[in-house]
């Protein structure tokens, strides 16, 4: 079965399409870094006329790659920015109603929790999901497609946003995760001991006070350590956080497999310690391919396969889809 999937959440217009859930026959991933970028940060309403502008061509683009029908349509309908979503939405019921084909909504962080699954094949439920993005960082016990349990999210700044704002700090650029590991492997990550946020006890996370505790060392300390040192030294800290408590859970409810994903999931030093640490507990760590980390439709047709094939989703008593710029993630029926 081939499904089209269709990814407009947030500043990537994005399609693709996917055979059986797992193989990827065409991808395209439009990036409006370069129309944000004069703004340090993603703006709504310049987004949403991108997307506009771009998704006939990267519609048609996907179809050069990937010629002939399609059996279904899957398209993000949240979390993300409403004008965003609304584009991907009608372009998706559009297709649907010209190829009389369903079209099925899909829940963006759910995507980006199996989106290793795209590179794995043995990678399957029950296992710790991570996602680490601009707008998210879930700990989610996925015990089978459509059955989860969210055990903690970040009660402020998600990782992502973490790693822009200490950039934007550093006056190093735009998006600041890529550019914190490029210069962190140039740094020692000892140099300066920022705390580690674990709260001890909690599921949850909090990458705020590092932040604030970068900006304090910037602005007080007398012999500041180099960018590539405090860029490496407070990469260090979230790493060190977010794969400890995610190994504490997987061993805490008996998960031998971890699959992380979102943007942050690209990071290196991430990577690393991840593999490190879960060899030596003992588990495995599953991560997307860095081109499937950060926003594409490839993660959207791939679940979208799975909800389709197991789901009661389109027989939605509405013949549209709804979409929802703060949608939970919630168990399929
Ligand atoms: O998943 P994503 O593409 O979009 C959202 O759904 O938010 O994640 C974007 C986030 C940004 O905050 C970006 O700085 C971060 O992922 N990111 C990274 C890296 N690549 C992207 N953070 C740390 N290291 C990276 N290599
Ligand atoms: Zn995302």
């Amino acid at each position: 079965m081939k499904i089209l999937g269709v990814e407009t959440s947030c500043d990537e217009t994005s399609a693709a399409v996917v055979q059986g859930g797992r193989k990827i026959l065409a991808s395209v991933v439009h990036s409006q870094l370069k129309a944000h970028a004069p703004f340090r940060g993603v703006v709504p309403e310049i987004a949403g006329r991108a997307h506009v502008l771009k998704m006939n061509e990267v519609i048609e683009r996907v179809f050069v790659q990937a010629p002939g029908k399609v059996d279904a349509i899957a398209v993000t309908v949240g979390p993300g920015l409403v004008g965003s979503l609304l584009i991907g939405k009608m372009t998706a019921e559009a297709l649907g109603w010209i190829w009389s084909v369903p079209v099925i909504g899909v829940h963006h962080l759910e995507a980006h929790v199996f989106s290793a699954m795209l590179n794995h094949p043995k990678l399957n439920p029950p296992f710790m999901g991570l996602v680490v993005s601009g707008g998210h960082t879930d700990l989610i016990l996925v015990e089978d497609f459509g059955r989860y349990t969210v055990l903690g999210r970040t009660r402020d700044d998600a990782a992502g946003e973490s790693f822009d704002k200490v950039a934007n700090l550093l006056g190093i650029g735009y998006p600041g995760g890529p550019m914190v590991d490029q210069l962190a492997r140039l740094g020692n990550p000892k140099a300066v001991p920022f705390p580690r946020p674990h709260l001890h006890g909690s599921w949850d996370f909090s990458f705020s006070g590092l932040k604030t505790a970068v900006l304090y060392y910037l602005n007080e300390s007398k012999n500041r350590a180099s960018v590539q040192d405090v860029c490496a030294s407070f990469q260090s800290s979230v790493v060190e956080v977010l794969v400890e408590k995610t190994l504490r859970a997987a061993k805490k409810f008996g998960l031998k497999s971890i699959a992380v994903g979102g943007g942050v999931s690209a990071n290196s030093a991430l990577r690393a310690q991840f593999l490190v640490r879960a060899k030596q507990e003992k588990r495995k760590v599953y991560f997307p391919d860095p081109v499937l980390s950060t926003d594409n439709a490839a993660m959207i047709a791939s679940l979208g396969y799975y909800k389709l094939a197991r789901s009661q989703s389109t027989k939605s008593s509405s013949p549209y889809l709804k979409i929802d710029p703060s949608l939970p993630i919630q168990n399929w029926d």
